[in-house]
């Protein structure tokens, strides 16, 4: 799908389909009864006259994500309208517009339409924000992962153009587009990677993909194999990586922008299991399928780094992914076995399903030991997440409230949604051994936090961000803004943590 800026007067625009936002600006009267106040948002007459019809119709009531469809419509040039709902107008900002842009995306989509053109419509804030996150919306929304189905109608858009108005700042609005459609780009690029099943995607062909994009995006790329992983002393890792035939390979990607200063340097590290057994701790059959998605936070990485180095921020960052399956074999590793961490530190193995935290603390030391100053780590890592905080909120956990800000301030421009958990030190308790220093498991209660706090004691000193993306990084039930199957979770707001050190 292409995806570019135009200038022109809405009603002159001859298109398969003009896109405008209506929003209800109903205000609750005394008796508490909300009579919906339907608006097209637009600066434009003849747009809202062309709407006025079909509003005083009572057919259009602004509600989010609503589709309404309009052929011939009065005073304009193009063929339709799509008039999309934005919700109330007074909460209406970047977040809203983006999922509203998608389902607008996806109504067209679904009915073979293959261009349309975006109008900007007003908002209370984040004017500026508007042609990226229509830009992210639409890129999100034209993804679908069916690209086994051999009878897959490719329904893609051609292309998605967003009007400038006149008189308004198009190198502004060029800027923004643009930064959109690299960041929605690279998003579905994880998506890409994540949908592929574990047959298809095994650490070998994650860290071929991730050398590809690395060549075109012009980022440095280095992988290792197996003998490095044991050269480095990475027990940690290898311990998963010891149970399957598949070798593990460990990934490295570098973005050093001349004229960056030294420090800081941002650590993007990622969980890249290709596919979790659980291993000779064996998942049950249920929905085992799924454990293809267990390189969710690797591939969330090499999306982010893909960005960045299309946005060329002037900030250094490197990407560390552990990529291996976790197999249950007579080679693989058992409860109650011992393995000792690059950092020196002993791990008794309680349950082998809990990979994904070895694989990371091995990740998260390697990348101190290349000079980073701050860590973010993105992983599918516990069911226990979605037990707490569902499908909606992904977990984060901070170390220090400094590195916190960064992210907080990222998610108001990603407009993802993540729920801060806690690490108190009285969580470690959970997680002490007897026989070594750390136990890889901690029981029953508050488990994405038992996880984290393992995790903690490998980024150390350093200030360090935790992502648990195990309950939203696969979509299950299908939205009208985004397809069923990987979400590509995260990218948006690594990316925005990583300009937030600019
Ligand atoms: N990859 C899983 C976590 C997961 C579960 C991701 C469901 C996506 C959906 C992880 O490796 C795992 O198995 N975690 C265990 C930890 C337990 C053994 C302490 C879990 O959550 O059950
Ligand atoms: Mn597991
Ligand atoms: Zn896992």
């Amino acid at each position: 799908m292409e995806i570019r800026l135009i200038a022109g007067n809405a009603p002159e625009i001859e298109t398969e389909c003009l896109i405008a936002f209506a929003l209800d600006h109903a205000e609750k009267d005394p008796a508490g009864k909300q009579k919906p106040d339907p608006r097209l948002a637009t600066a434009d007459a003849a747009l809202s006259g062309a709407a006025a019809e079909v509003i005083a119709s009572g057919e259009v009531s602004g509600k989010a994500m609503e589709t309404v469809l309009i052929h011939r419509p009065q005073g304009l040039k193009a063929k339709r309208l799509l008039i999309t709902g934005g919700g109330k107008a007074k909460g209406f900002g970047p977040a809203e517009l983006r999922k509203a842009a998608g389902a607008a995306v996806r109504f067209l989509k679904a009915r073979t339409i293959k261009s349309g053109v975006f109008t900007l419509p007003a908002m209370t804030s984040g004017q500026e924000e508007a042609p990226r996150v229509i830009a992210e919306g639409a890129i999100a929304a034209d993804f679908d992962p069916d690209i086994y189905r051999t009878d897959r109608k490719d329904q893609s858009m051609k292309e998605i153009m967003v009007l400038a108005p006149p008189g308004s700042d198009q190198a502004r609005l060029q800027s923004s587009l643009d930064q959109g459609r690299i960041i929605g780009e690279s998003q579905n690029f994880t998506r890409e990677l994540v949908n592929e099943p574990g047959n298809r995607m095994t650490p070998t062909m994650l860290a071929d993909r991730a050398q590809q994009m690395c060549a075109a995006a012009g980022l440095k790329c280095e992988i290792m194999g197996p003998a490095r992983i044991k050269e480095l002393k990475m027990g940690a890792f290898w311990s998963v990586a010891q149970g399957s035939d598949e070798e593990p390979k460990l990934i490295v990607v570098r973005y050093e922008p001349q004229g960056a200063p030294e420090k800081p340097v941002l650590g993007l590290v990622g969980k890249g299991i290709t596919f979790d057994t659980g291993g000779i701790s064996i998942k049950p059959a249920d929905n085992m399928e799924k454990m293809k998605y267990d390189m969710a936070g690797g591939a969330a990485m090499l999306g982010a780094m893909r960005a960045i180095a299309y946005l060329k921020p002037k900030v250094r960052v490197i990407a560390v992914v552990c990529a291996t399956e976790n197999m249950p074999s007579g080679k693989a590793q058992k409860p109650g076995d011992v393995q000792i961490a690059m950092s020196g530190k002993s791990i008794e193995i309680i349950n082998t399903d809990a990979e994904g935290r070895l694989v990371l603390a091995d990740g998260l030391h390697y990348a101190k030991t290349l000079g980073c100053t701050h860590l973010i780590d993105a992983a599918t890592l516990t069911g226990a997440v979605s037990v707490a905080l569902g499908q909606v909120n992904a977990g984060v956990f901070a170390s220090d409230e400094d590195i916190y800000r960064h992210f907080s301030q990222a998610l108001e421009r990603s407009g993802e949604r993540f729920w801060r958990l806690p690490l108190d030190a009285e969580y470690f308790e959970s997680i002490r051994s007897q026989i070594a220093d750390i136990m890889n498991t901690g029981g029953r209660y508050g488990g994405a936090i038992t996880a984290a706090m393992f995790l903690k004691e490998f980024a150390g000193e350093t200030p360090w961000i935790h992502l648990d993306i195990a309950g939203t990084a696969w979509i299950d039930d299908a939205k009208s803004w985004i397809a069923k199957g990987p979400s590509g979770v995260a990218v948006r707001s690594l990316v925005e943590f990583v300009r937030s050190f600019e």
